[in-house]
């Protein structure tokens, strides 16, 4: 109920900013579900008042905007495709603070879409990473030390199981913590076995990965975005990393191709 409620006045909020700056036709299509979700992404932030808002502040506020997110475009916030069989390419994903499910709303499906579009959809597992809090109090602590063994495991998982597969670790926010965390638990064996590593909004940014060499890592900062500097405020610029997705697939590709 009172998740109804959130949903209800943070639509009223943003559908109100909205109603007077976006074009009528944009507009009739946040209606529609299944709106490719960087494209709606793309047109609510360029249209959202600017916030700034502390960290453990914000947190019901992400959590409500991606719910929004999800249910206006149909996203699908929980993947467990490692216990299916093996792909071309395997994806294990570490969702930002605060997201719903295991991949959350604001990078893991826009980037799952985009590497649908580069490699072909079905020739792609996808994976979350599960028992991971995406806490605030574990952000602060340098990313939940139970979700970034489990990543370990899958990445681990994924080599024993798919040793064929390519494998994509990636993560947004504190899911960036995430992949510095596990990668850093893993035999140089493994980490060279992944094909690349894609972050967005990292709070480690610039920080190398043991044995990934920086030309098979992509990473995403945008200029403002306080979390990149390891900061206390959600500002826009972190909520925005959808309009990176394209590029960061076709890294994926040109790594994998080299
Ligand atoms: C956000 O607001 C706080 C105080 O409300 C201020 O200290 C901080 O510098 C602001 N951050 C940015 C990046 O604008
Ligand atoms: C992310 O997208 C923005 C906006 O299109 C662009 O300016 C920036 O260069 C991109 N960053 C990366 C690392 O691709």
């Amino acid at each position: 109920m009172l998740f109804l409620v959130e949903i209800f006045l943070l639509s009223l909020f943003v559908l109100g900013a909205l109603a007077s700056r976006v074009p009528e036709s944009d507009i009739l299509s946040f209606t529609k579900r299944n709106t490719p979700l960087n494209e709606f992404l793309s047109i609510l932030i360029a249209n959202t008042p600017a916030v700034n808002v502390s960290l453990t502040e914000s947190t019901s506020v992400i959590t409500t905007l991606d719910k929004l997110l999800a249910i206006s475009t149909g996203a699908q916030t929980i993947y467990n495709e490692l216990e299916g069989s093996c792909q071309e390419w395997t994806v294990i994903f570490a969702r930002g603070t605060a997201e719903p499910g295991n991949v959350g709303v604001l990078v893991g499906p826009p980037l799952f879409d985009a590497l649908g579009d580069q490699f072909g959809s079905s020739s792609i597992a996808i994976q979350g990473v599960n028992g991971y809090s995406a806490s605030v109090e574990d952000y602060l602590a340098g990313g939940d030390p139970a979700g970034s063994a489990e990543m370990a495991n899958q990445i681990e998982t994924a080599r024993s199981k798919c040793p064929n597969t390519k494998l994509i670790v990636a993560g947004y926010s504190q899911g960036c913590q995430i992949v510095h965390n596990a990668i850093a638990k893993l035999a140089a064996t493994t980490t060279t076995w992944i094909s690349s590593v894609l972050l967005f909004g990292d709070p480690d940014d610039g920080e190398l990965l043991p044995n990934i060499p920086a030309s098979k890592t992509f990473t995403a900062c945008h200029d403002g975005d306080d979390i990149c500097k390891n900061g206390l405020f959600i500002l826009p610029a972190h909520l925005t990393y959808a309009e990176n997705v394209t590029e960061a697939a076709q890294f994926a590709a040109d790594v994998a191709s080299a």
